[in-house]
Order: structure tokens, then sequence, then C-alpha cells
């Protein structure tokens, strides 16, 4: 067996990003469709940014244009290398896109799917990790599916160790009871990789070439060839059509909304009919009533509470404000204090200053509202600033 210590090899990332995803019944490619608000390929995008990888290769065939530039805004300029898979062959000849800028590369591939988007970056540490304290060739992210329908099953002797990975549509019916699948992830040294893919065929009945059958491949050149089995299911597993797409939406918007509670103190009042970004921020003792919508990096400061039926997107708003039933807060800032709505539209970067009151049926746009002022009803602000409200009578209001 050849041995070579790659501890301290520089780590490159390929995410393969070109398929359509026929299963989606979609004409937009898969890895488009929003989870979280985020196409799927963003969220993988972001992960891969975290492990501070040398170079990160995205591969890109269908729709080419929107999947690079949706990659693009969650990867760093210096990191993102594009590469073009123009016929969608297989993930074998995927990753063969990158053997021109990877081939002279004296590091280690980690291999991720365009389409798993909740992969943590901790268990992607575990795997490479793993692979390096191996001295491996290959690294297999493998986990237990309780239906492994539809996975490439990991084929082990009697006594245990990995012989290969075979295809749903290749696996004959004793292989298809095996629960044990191969996640899509995997870790390989460059050189062998290269190597091995230039071996695969397509003799399958896909006719595809298939990046599984690289590992058979290292292991019968006597590579050494690991699994690294994950026991989260959940977290690797992909997604191939709109109802786990569904699922997976389901399960992270319930993974925020109970950080929120228990970590950030935030009242729902019926967690499982709030919709709340991954991204925003809610602050202590803000109360949000049912079917309210938080969506992208906004920020609710404390002691607010949003009523039902509203949805603020891409805003802020100070401490100790009020939103009232079915408002709309698009790109605007609000200060503390205030109140807003019920049925108010805020948009096109307005803002409220401290203490300002926006009531029923007004729409403001492009505005600066000065503190105290208040506008109550069936009015239309646009492109306006209105000084602050001057108090003549004897309460205070600055
Ligand atoms: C693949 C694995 C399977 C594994 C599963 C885990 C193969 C042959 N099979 O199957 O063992 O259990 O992932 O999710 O690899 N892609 C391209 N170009 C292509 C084909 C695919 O870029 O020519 C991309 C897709 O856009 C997708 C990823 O590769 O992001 C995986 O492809 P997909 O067709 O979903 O593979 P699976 O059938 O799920
Ligand atoms: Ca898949």
């Amino acid at each position: 067996m050849e041995r070579h210590n790659h501890s301290e090899k520089p780590l490159d990332i390929v995410i393969l990003a070109a398929g359509l995803g026929t299963r989606m019944r979609s004409r937009q490619a898969k890895v488009l469709h929003k989870l979280g608000g985020r196409p799927l390929i963003a969220h993988v995008c972001r992960t891969a940014a975290y492990l501070k990888p040398h170079k990160t290769y995205v591969v890109v065939g269908y729709q080419a244009e929107v999947v690079r530039k949706a990659a693009a805004e969650a990867l760093s300029n210096d990191e993102a290398v594009f590469v073009t898979q123009s016929k969608q062959l297989g993930t074998g000849d995927a990753v063969m896109a990158a053997r021109a800028d990877l081939r002279d590369a004296n590091s280690t591939v980690l291999i991720l799917s365009g389409d798993v988007p909740l992969v943590r970056v901790e268990t992607l540490q575990a795997l490479i990790s793993k692979h390096k304290t191996e001295n491996a060739s290959c690294t297999i992210l493998s986990v237990r599916l309780e239906n492994p329908t539809g996975y490439g099953r990991i084929i082990r002797d009697e006594a245990g160790s990995f012989v290969k990975i075979i295809e749903q549509s290749d696996a004959t019916h004793e292989q298809r009871q095996i629960r044990e699948v191969n996640a899509g992830i995997y870790c390989f040294e460059v050189q062998q990789l290269f190597a091995a893919l230039e071996r695969v065929q397509p003799a399958n009945s896909q006719g595809e070439y298939y990046l599984t059958d690289v590992p058979e491949i290292l292991r019968s050149g006597n590579q050494k060839v690991v699994v690294y089995h994950h026991h989260d299911a959940r977290e690797v597993s992909g997604v191939n059509t709109r109802a786990e797409l569904a699922e997976f939406e389901n399960l992270l918007r319930r993974g925020t909304i109970r950080r929120l509670m228990l970590d950030e103190g935030v009242t729902f009042i019926d967690p499982s009919h709030a919709y709340v970004s991954d991204e925003a921020q809610v602050g202590r003792d803000s109360v949000i009533h049912p079917d309210v919508h938080i969506e992208g990096k906004s920020i609710i400061g404390e002691a607010c509470e949003i009523h039902q039926g509203s949805r603020i997107s891409h805003s802020r708003l100070g401490n100790r404000v009020t939103v009232k039933d079915h408002c709309v807060i698009l790109d605007s800032e609000i200060a503390d204090d205030c109140a807003v709505g019920p049925f108010a539209h805020l948009r096109m970067n307005s803002q409220l200053e401290e203490r300002v009151v926006i009531g029923n049926f007004v729409e403001v746009k492009k505005s600066r509202i000065g503190r105290g002022t208040k506008s109550m009803h069936l009015t239309y602000l646009g492109d306006a600033t209105i000084d602050k409200h001057r108090s003549g009578n004897s309460h205070l209001q600055l």
C-alpha cells in the first residue's frame, strides 16, 4: 500500500452543480430552488467557504450563468473557480471538468453536491480529519437510511471492509436491502482521483460516468479507501423532489425558531406558524404572532411585538417597535418606540425615526420621517423628508 503523509496538503473543494434535477419537475436547475430564501447552491457555497479552502471549483452546466451568479454571491472572488460541464454525462464526468485546473495540484479534494444544503461544517471537518489521519486516498461519507431507495449502497466484505459503491439502478435485489448509503460527499487525493477517473467507463444502466466507481478502482489498485460513517442522515441527505425541499424548509425553520426561543429569548405565539430566515436576528422579549414572515438579514430589536400576517424583509427594527396586523415592510429602517399598521406598507429604504406612528393604509416609499411624527391613515408619503414633530402642547415630545 502506498503511504504518503498529506496532513499539510492544501484543501480544494469541488461542488457538483451542473445537473437539471429531473425529479424536481422544473424548468429551473435544482440547485437554484430556494431553501430559507436562498438558492440551495448558496447554502453549500457558504459551508464550503467556512472551511477556508485554497480554491472552490463549482461545476456548472444547466443554466450555468444563473448558477454561477448564485454561487459567486456566497463565495469570495479569489476562492471561486467556475468550470463548465457542457453535457451532463454523470458525476464522474462532472469532476473531470475540473481536471485541467486541478490535476497538477498536490491537494486534498473535498467533493460536495450542490443539492445537499444542510451539511454542517463540523461534519466536513471530521471527514477531512479522518481522511488525513488514515492517510487514505479516498474517504467516503456514509449514512444509514430507513429508506435507502435512490441512493448508492456501500458494499462491504464479510470482514466489514469497503468493497464498492453500487447505484440503485445497478443493484441486485439483495444489494438493495443494504441501508448504508453513499452521501455523495468524499475526500480524495487529487492525483489518485484523476488517475482513477480516467479509467471510469459508462458501463452501467444509466450509461453515465459514475464518480462512485472511483473508490473501487482505487481499492483494486491497493490504495486505501475509508468509509466515514455519520449518524445524522437528515443532515447529509440531498434534495431530489419538491416534497423533500419542503421537508428541508420545515427542518431549517424549526431549528431557527427553536434557537430564537431557547438562546435569544423570543416568544412565538405559535412556533409552527412563524417564518423566520436563518439569517435574521430577533432580540430578547420580542413577541412574534402567527403568520409573520421575517426574511433575509432582517434585524428586530428587543421587546418588539409583531402582529399576525406581517412581512418584514431585509429591514431593521429598533427596540420596542410595534408592528400591527398585516404590514409589509421592505428594505426599511424603523427606530425605537415606533408603531406601524395595521395595513401599512413601507418600502425602498424608508426610515422612521424614534416614536413615529404610521397608521392604517399608509404607504411610505423612500422617505425619512422625523422623530415623533404621526401619519395616522390613508396617506401616501413618497420621496419625502418630514421633520421631527414639534409639540405645542404640554406633553414633552422630543
Ligand atoms: C449520487 C451518487 C449516489 C449517492 C447520491 C447521494 C453517483 C453516480 N451517485 O446519486 O451514490 O447516494 O448522490 O446524494 O454519483 N451532477 C453534475 N453533472 C452530472 C450529473 C450530476 O454536475 O452529469 C451533479 C448534480 O447537479 C448534483 C450532484 O451532481 O448536484 C449529484 O447528482 P445526482 O444526479 O443528484 O446524483 P444521485 O442520483 O443523487
Ligand atoms: Ca442527488
